[in-house]
């Protein structure tokens, strides 16, 4: 079948399309219908299914006869070392693991935080919380205590399983002091830590309440797969919003397994046994879909790889995990391969490795230039399968499903629509807007299933962050266009998230922590063009009167507070002082203009501007810090 006819045979009858779509799925009661509209406009899917996700991803493969097939490459160029393992040893680990959390006490619903690195064990500790039907919740490692504490009391976890550190090219972070800080801040107090000692750095315990991950696993029993509903939550993701207060993206058992299970086959072409690479981290939303559940419940081999792809120790890094594990399909953000190509433009160091075995290169998480495009193609000779998506979504929207055909690439686009998405350009009114219009991208309700169908303890905010704007669609954040060919064009976002080397950021969280200086009175930051990271973080502070610190050491102290107080990953670094912001007569700040005057775009005077001098003034403080760059 052509995309064409499979998306319109989805088009015509999703809930036929839906449900032959979860035969690949293994059920202990199999759902007798796919959607449940009963709480419209919030949806359901398969929720009168009961099912077991680590049972999906482990046990079935290995009744099946793949017990000996490697299910997870850990390639670690920061500490040298590397292992297989292989399904059988994977779940015997998880099922020993599971066991150990049961044996204190933690049962199906009850959440678990899971703060590490790039190890096996952080997959081992998601798929045990899956296998007994608790709840994870993984937080990204850049991020300092003060985030980590906003999520501890927001999903309120029994317990929180941790890595003593994380490694940075470099230098050692010590998670277990963030993890303490973040524990001593948070209101809600879990029962107890699990904490897997790494040998780069012995973290301090706190007896009675911390436990060490290899104890805890001595003398219980391995744990069986705890059955759970379609429509129970195997996770919550906590991602960026407008506020300082990040979303709860729930994801449900059901729909989660049908949706990666499709897309591993008909999206990205991988077959049982491939080798699929997502160079992203499990903190991430494309580390929870592509490098944990995915590959595992298609019964593919994923990689845990622990470096960068520039520095550790170089630009071939990339190439070398590719040809030493026989890589069928890398997915990465563009922002890896901008860093490739500024140290290696040339390619010398592609030359040096055999990557024969590589199929298809696919990006997202950020636009994707066409100039990195034109390099990854030229450099790699395999198809560049740019494709967009949000957390929310848990995989991609619009893309170009090669497993089922190959469509032309268009540079800048993302492709087309997948099954189970009616994306619209709408206008301001809701209207669908003619072709070639830019447009806020709006889907037409329901989202199919493995979407978000809630957000953790905040239905309101979910309702007025995505349902409330285009009543009968889901509101994505994003605008663009679409062409004549139905290709979508993602331009920007509509919201004061920013983009930072494909990690989603809120401006809005980090003028909080600017706000909270003593001596700024007020703030904004906005998003600048950045030639490797995509965008950056910028601060205009407006000092309180009689100040008394010079301007230099208050920007370096907001600098510092934003990366100990989100963490490392917001990346602020830029920051100046101004006298006052632009503001509409109703108070609102410019940020859409001064982002224009920061990346040296026309920008037209807006009609509500309070005063317009003010725009000449941020110009000049811009141009003391070197912007426009071109
Ligand atoms: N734990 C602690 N600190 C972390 C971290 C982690 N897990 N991840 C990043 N950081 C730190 C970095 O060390 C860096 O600190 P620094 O300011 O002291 O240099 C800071 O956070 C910013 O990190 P990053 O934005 O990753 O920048 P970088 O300069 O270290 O690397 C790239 C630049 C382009 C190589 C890197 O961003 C990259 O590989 N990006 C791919 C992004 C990706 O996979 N996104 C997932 C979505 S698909
Ligand atoms: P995240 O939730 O972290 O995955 O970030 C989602 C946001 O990243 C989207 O709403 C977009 O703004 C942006 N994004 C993701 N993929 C793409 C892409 N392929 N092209 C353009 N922007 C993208």
């Amino acid at each position: 079948m052509s995309y064409r006819e499979v998306y319109e045979s989805w088009k015509s009858d999703p809930e036929a399309f839906w449900m032959q779509a979860a035969e690949a799925i293994d059920w202990i009661e199999k759902p007798t219908r796919a959607q449940d509209d009963s709480n419209a406009p919030l949806y359901e899917w398969y929720t009168d299914g009961v099912v077991n996700t680590c049972y999906n991803a482990l046990d079935r493969h290995v009744e099946n006869g793949r017990g000996d097939q490697v299910a997870i490459i850990y390639d670690s160029p920061i500490t040298g070392t590397g292992s297989k393992t292989t399904y059988a040893e994977l779940l015997d680990k998880v099922a020993l693991f599971a066991g150990a959390l049961q044996a204190k006490g933690i049962g199906k619903g009850d959440r678990v935080i899971i703060y590490m690195p790039m190890i096996v064990e952080s997959m081992i500790a998601m798929l045990a919380c899956s296998r007994i039907g608790a709840v994870h919740s993984v937080v990204f490692g850049g991020f300092a205590s003060n985030e980590l504490a906003t999520r501890i009391d927001d999903a309120t976890p029994k317990a929180i399983i941790a890595s003593s550190c994380g490694l940075e090219p470099g230098r050692v972070i010590a998670y277990k002091p963030l993890l303490d800080g973040a524990i001593e801040m948070a209101e809600h107090k879990p029962d107890f830590t699990i904490i897997f000692q790494r040998e780069q750095l012995h973290a301090d315990m706190i007896e009675g309440r911390d436990f060490d991950w290899n104890e805890v696993q001595q003398g219980v029993e391995p744990a069986a797969c705890v059955p759970v509903k379609g429509n129970d939550p195997v996770y919550i993701l906590y991602t960026s919003g407008t506020t300082g207060q990040p979303k709860g993206v729930i994801r449900h058992a059901g729909g989660h397994l049908v949706a990666l299970e499709w897309t591993m086959e008909n999206l990205y072409g991988i077959k049982p046994g491939e080798v699929f690479w997502a160079a992203s981290d499990v903190g991430w939303v494309v580390g929870h879909s592509y490098i944990c559940y995915g590959p595992l419940i298609h019964g593919a081999t994923s990689i845990v790889f622990e470096g960068k792809p520039v520095g550790t120790p170089d630009a071939g890094t990339f190439w070398r995990v590719i040809e030493e594990h026989k890589v069928s399909a890398l997915f990465t953000a563009p922002t890896a391969f901008r860093a490739i190509k500024r140290e290696d433009p040339k390619g010398e160091f592609v030359k040096k490795y055999d990557l024969s075995s590589l199929r298809t290169l696919f990006l997202a998480g950020e636009r994707a230039d066409p100039d990195t495009i034109v390099w990854a193609q030229d450099q790699l000779k395999v198809p560049v399968i740019d494709h967009w998506w949000q957390t929310e979504s848990g995989y991609a929207m619009v893309a170009n499903p090669v497993g089922i055909e190959l469509l032309p690439v268009k540079l800048g686009s993302p492709t087309v629509a997948m099954p189970g998405y009616d994306v619209q350009i709408l206008d301001e009114g809701g209207h669908e807007v003619a072709d070639g219009t830019m447009g806020a991208i709006a889907i037409k309700l329901p989202l199919p299933p493995g979407t978000l169908p809630n957000l953790w303890n905040a239905e309101k905010r979910f309702i007025s962050s995505y349902l409330t704007t285009f009543p009968g669609y889901y509101e994505t954040g994003d605008a663009g266009y679409k062409d004549a060919d139905g290709y979508l064009y993602i331009m920007a976002r509509t919201d004061d998230v920013i983009n930072v080397a494909g990690h989603r950021l809120s401006t809005g969280a980090m003028e909080e922590v600017l706000a909270s200086h003593p001596d700024v009175a007020e703030c904004a930051v906005i998003g600048v063009a950045d030639a490797l990271k995509g965008q950056a973080p910028f601060g205009f502070l407006c000092l309180n009167a009689g100040t008394e610190k010079s301007h230099a050491d208050v920007v370096a102290e907001c600098v510092k507070m934003v990366r100990e107080t989100i963490g490392p990953v917001a990346a602020f670094k830029l920051a100046c002082v101004v006298d006052r912001l632009p503001k509409t007569r109703s108070g609102k700040i410019l940020r859409a203009t001064m982002v224009k005057i920061a990346d040296g775009e026309e920008y037209k005077m807006p009609a509500t501007i309070d005063d317009p001098v003010i725009l000449d003034e941020i110009t000049e403080a811009l141009g003391t810090m070197g912007f426009p760059k071109t």
